[in-house]
C-alpha cells in the first residue's frame, strides 16, 4: 500500500534556499518514492516560489486563514507534487523568506509561520478535496504548529504527525499575545502544549504533538539530550527519547557528481583525479591567490559562531604561515564577514573571500580545493562535508553531530585500514583547529596518502538510498501504531 506524506517546510531546492534544509526537503520526496511513500511537499508562496511555479492552478481557497485572504496553489517541484500557500499579505515581499533584504526577521515571522502550519493541518485532515495524507511532516519551527492544530483543531481526522529538527538553534518563540490568534483552544496553552517560557514555542509544540520525532544524525540525536546542544529543548527530548530518531542526510548524486558536473572547468572521477589540478588552478586563479604547494583549504558556509567561523579567523595567520591557502565563500555576521574581507587584504594572494551566496561557485570550489574546513561548534548534519567528500575536496571537520558521523579521521589505524575520508578535532579551539590544519598539511605532502583519502571519500556511499528507505519505515511504523 502507498503511503501519502504531505512533507511541510520553509524552503526546498530548486525554488527557494536558505541552507541545507532546502536541499533536504527537495531531496525527500525521490528519496522515498523508491519505497512507497508518494510525497507532496508544501512551502509558502514567497515571491521567488510564485514565480518558480509552472503548469499552476488553484485548488482551494481560504477567505480567512488565520484572518488573511489565502488559496492553495497545486503545481509541482523536481516533477513531485508541490502544493504552495499563496497567502499575499504574508509571502509575497522583496527579500528572504524570513526577514528583508538587509537580514532583519519580518516583525509578524509569528503570524506567517502559523498561518502556513494552519493550512498545513487543514490539508493533512482533509479540508482540501482530491488530497489526502496518512502523516504529516513538519520540518523545523516554520512547520512546527502543524502538530499543534492537528492535535488541537484538526478540521477532520487527523493523521499522526513527524517533526523533524534540522537545528535545535532555531526554535521559533513568539510572545503570548499570539496565542490568541492562533483560534486554538485554552487547553493547547499548557506545559505539553504550545506554551513555552510564557510564549508560544513553535518547535517545542511540534515536538510535543508528534508521534515521532527526528534528527538529522544519530550524533545530534544523542547530543540534543543535553544541556548544551538541546538548548532548552532537552529535557522534553530525554522525556520523548523512545520516539527519537537519528537520520543522516543524503546528496542528491545527480546535482553533486564531479564526473557529470557542468560547472566544473574539468570534470573527473576517483580513476581521473590528477584532472582536479585543472580545477584548482582555476579556482586559484578565481580568488586571485599565487600558485602554491601547500593545500588550498576552502569554506562554503553561513558565517556564523555555530559554524566556528570566529575561530577559523583567530588561527587564519597560522593557516598562512603553514604554507596552505584559503578560499571562502559565504555570508551571515557582518562582523565576520568584515574580518574575512580584513583577512584577505592582509594576506594577499593567499587568502581570497566572496561574501554572498553563489551556486556554481560552490561547485567549483568542491572539485577544486583540496581540503574544506568546517569547524563547526554544532552540526545537526551539515552537507558542504558530504558534497567535499563526493569531490575529493578532503573535509577537516569539528568532532560532533553530523560531521562525526559521516567523515573517518586519518589516524594511523585508519589509514593503514584505508578507510580514512577527513580530519577530525574535538574542541572548536584555536588550538585544536590548528593542530588539525598542521596535521592536513602534514598529509597533504604524501601525495599517496593524500589521494588514498580523497579516493576513499569518493567511494563512501552518502546517496539517500538507505535514508530514504529509514524515513519510509518510520512512516509504516506509525501507521502501524494506529
Ligand atoms: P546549514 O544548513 O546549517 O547552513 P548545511 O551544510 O547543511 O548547513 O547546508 C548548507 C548548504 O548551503 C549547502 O548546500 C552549501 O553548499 C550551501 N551554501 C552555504 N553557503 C553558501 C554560499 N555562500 N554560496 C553557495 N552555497 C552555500
Ligand atoms: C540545518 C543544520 C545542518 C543540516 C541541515 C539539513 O541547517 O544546520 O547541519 O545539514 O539543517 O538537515
Amino acid at each position: 500500500m502507498t503511503i501519502t506524506v504531505l512533507s511541510i517546510a520553509s524552503e526546498a531546492v530548486p525554488l527557494i534556499k536558505t541552507g541545507g534544509l532546502a536541499d533536504v526537503v527537495g531531496a525527500l520526496p525521490q528519496a522515498v518514492a523508491q519505497h512507497d511513500v508518494a510525497m507532496t511537499t508544501l512551502l509558502p508562496g514567497y515571491r521567488a516560489v510564485m514565480a518558480g511555479l509552472t503548469k499552476s492552478r488553484a485548488v482551494h481557497t481560504w477567505p480567512q486563514l488565520l484572518g488573511e485572504p489565502a488559496r492553495l496553489i497545486s503545481g509541482t517541484i523536481g516533477g513531485h507534487p508541490l502544493l504552495v500557500v499563496d497567502a499575499p499579505t504574508l509571502f509575497l515581499r522583496d527579500g528572504g523568506p524570513y526577514g528583508d533584504a538587509t537580514g532583519r526577521d519580518w516583525a509578524d515571522n509569528g503570524l506567517r509561520f502559523a498561518a502556513f502550519a494552519r493550512a498545513a493541518a487543514d490539508i493533512a485532515s482533509g479540508a482540501v478535496r482530491g488530497h489526502a495524507f496518512d502523516i504529516a511532516h513538519a520540518h523545523d519551527w516554520q512547520a512546527g504548529l502543524t502538530g499543534a492544530f492537528l492535535r488541537y483543531a484538526p478540521v477532520g481526522k487527523a493523521p499522526p504527525s513527524v517533526m523533524t529538527i534540522h537545528n535545535m538553534a532555531f526554535q521559533g518563540h513568539f510572545p503570548r499575545a499570539l496565542f490568541a490568534t492562533l483560534g486554538l483552544p485554552d487547553a493547547a496553552w499548557s506545559i505539553d502544549g504550545v506554551e513555552y517560557h510564557g510564549g508560544v514555542g513553535f518547535l517545542k509544540a511540534g515536538l510535543e504533538a508528534a508521534g515521532a520525532i527526528t534528527t538529522v544524525s544519530p550524533t545530534y540525536a544523542r547530543e540534543i539530550r543535553t544541556p548544551e546542544f538541546g538548548m532548552g529543548l532537552d529535557g522534553l527530548i530525554r522525556a520523548r527519547q523512545g520516539q527519537v530518531h537519528g537520520i543522516v542526510n543524503g546528496i542528491d548524486t545527480h546535482d553533486w557528481d564531479p564526473a557529470t558536473d557542468p560547472h566544473l572547468p574539468a570534470m573527473f572521477s576517483a580513476r581521473t583525479l590528477g584532472r582536479r589540478a585543472l580545477n584548482r588552478a582555476a579556482l586559484g586563479a578565481e580568488f586571485g591567490l599565487e600558485p602554491g604547494h601547500g593545500p588550498l583549504f576552502v569554506v562554503i558556509s553561513r558565517l556564523t559562531w555555530q559554524k566556528g567561523m570566529d575561530v577559523l579567523l583567530d588561527v587564519i595567520d597560522h593557516l598562512v604561515a603553514s604554507g596552505a591557502r584559503l578560499a571562502v565563500l559565504g555570508s551571515g555576521d557582518k562582523a565576520l564577514e568584515a574580518g574575512f574581507a580584513a583577512a584577505a587584504v592582509r594576506h594577499p594572494g593567499k587568502i581570497g573571500v566572496r561574501i554572498g551566496y553563489d551556486e556554481a561557485l560552490s561547485h567549483r570550489m568542491q572539485g577544486g580545493g583540496d581540503a574544506i574546513l568546517v569547524p563547526s561548534r554544532f552540526e545537526p548534519c551539515g552537507l558542504t562535508q558530504l558534497y567535499g567528500l563526493a569531490y575529493g575536496c578532503v573535509p577537516v571537520v569539528a568532532r560532533t553531530g553530523g560531521l562525526a558521523d559521516t567523515v573517518i579521521d586519518a589516524n594511523l589505524a585508519a589509514r593503514n585500514a584505508g578507510v580514512a575520508t577527513g580530519v577530525q578535532f574535538n574542541a572548536v579551539t584555536p588550538d585544536a583547529l590548528s593542530e588539525a590544519i598542521d596535521r592536513t598539511v602534514a598529509l597533504h605532502r604524501q601525495p599517496p596518502v593524500w589521494q588514498a583519502i580523497q579516493r576513499a571519500g569518493m567511494k563512501a556511499d552518502f546517496s539517500w538510498g538507505r535514508s530514504g528507505k529509514a524515513y519510509a519505515d518510520l512512516y509504516a511504523s506509525l501507521l502501524e501504531v494506529r
